[in-house]
């Protein structure tokens, strides 16, 4: 089953004169142990195409499966489950809680899902020893590099072992070595656990990671 299959979907902000078509009839398959590069200008779409995929916007149109998931007909409550728990993401620019050390903001994400506390606490440990940053789990982000608190965000992200994790640029803010790294840690991660990855960049030289490369301009994929 792929992890991600996008079928027509359309996406329009707002209405009448002020209507902004984001998504115009996008197709999409990404198997389950893909790491697909989306690319594109900006204004393209791309923001618009994770949050879709990741059931934090709803399409105008289209249908929209995540492993088993249909969500396009979740309700609200089954739709905050899904984010929660099967899906992970890094969004543009690094969102971590500023007064939780490293460790905690990992942690926060299982408790958010329901993740039996001893079983986070393990999970999180070897995480953080993957991402590199063993001895720095005390650590307020303030007190992180860059490349640091990027590999917290994507520790998170990968928290609850989601089938499908969404990247916005996980590389913008980072020198290119840190970038390569952070494209290796992410490569490594999709091909050791079978997790799909979407990973947004407008950095060429990123996408040598990938397994594919799809390319967005004004909502539409061209391939
Ligand atoms: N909440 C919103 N309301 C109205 N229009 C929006 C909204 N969010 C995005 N748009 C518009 O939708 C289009 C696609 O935006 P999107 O954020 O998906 O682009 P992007 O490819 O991620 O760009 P960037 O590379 O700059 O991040 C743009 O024309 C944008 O102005
Ligand atoms: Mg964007």
């Amino acid at each position: 089953m792929p992890a991600l299959m996008m079928d027509e979907v359309r996406k329009v902000y707002g209405s009448g004169e002020q209507a902004v078509v984001a998504l115009d009839g996008v197709s999409l398959e990404v198997g389950d142990d893909e790491l697909l590069a989306l690319v594109g200008p900006s204004g393209s779409g791309k923001t618009t195409l994770l949050s879709i995929a990741g059931g934090l916007l709803r399409p105008t149109d289209g249908a929209v499966q995540v492993g088993p998931h249909r969500i396009e007909s979740y309700g609200p409550r089954e739709l905050t489950r899904f984010r929660r728990t099967a899906v992970g993401f890094v969004f543009q620019g690094v969102n971590l809680v500023p007064f939780l050390t490293a460790r905690e903001n990992l942690l926060v994400a299982a408790e958010i899902a329901g993740v039996e506390r001893r079983r986070a606490r393990a999970r999180a440990e070897q995480l953080l020893g993957e991402l590199g940053l063993a001895g720095k789990e005390d650590r307020l982000p303030a007190r992180l590099s860059g490349g640091e608190r990027q590999r917290v965000a994507i520790g998170r992200a990968l928290m609850n072992e989601p089938a499908l994790v969404l990247f916005d640029e996980p590389t913008s803010s980072l020198d290119s070595r840190l970038g390569a790294q952070v494209m290796e840690l992410i490569r490594a991660e999709v091909k050791g656990r079978g997790t799909a990855a979407v990973v947004v960049t407008h950095d060429l030289p990123m996408t040598r990671y990938a397994d594919r490369v799809v390319e967005i301009h004004d909502g539409r994929l061209v391939t």
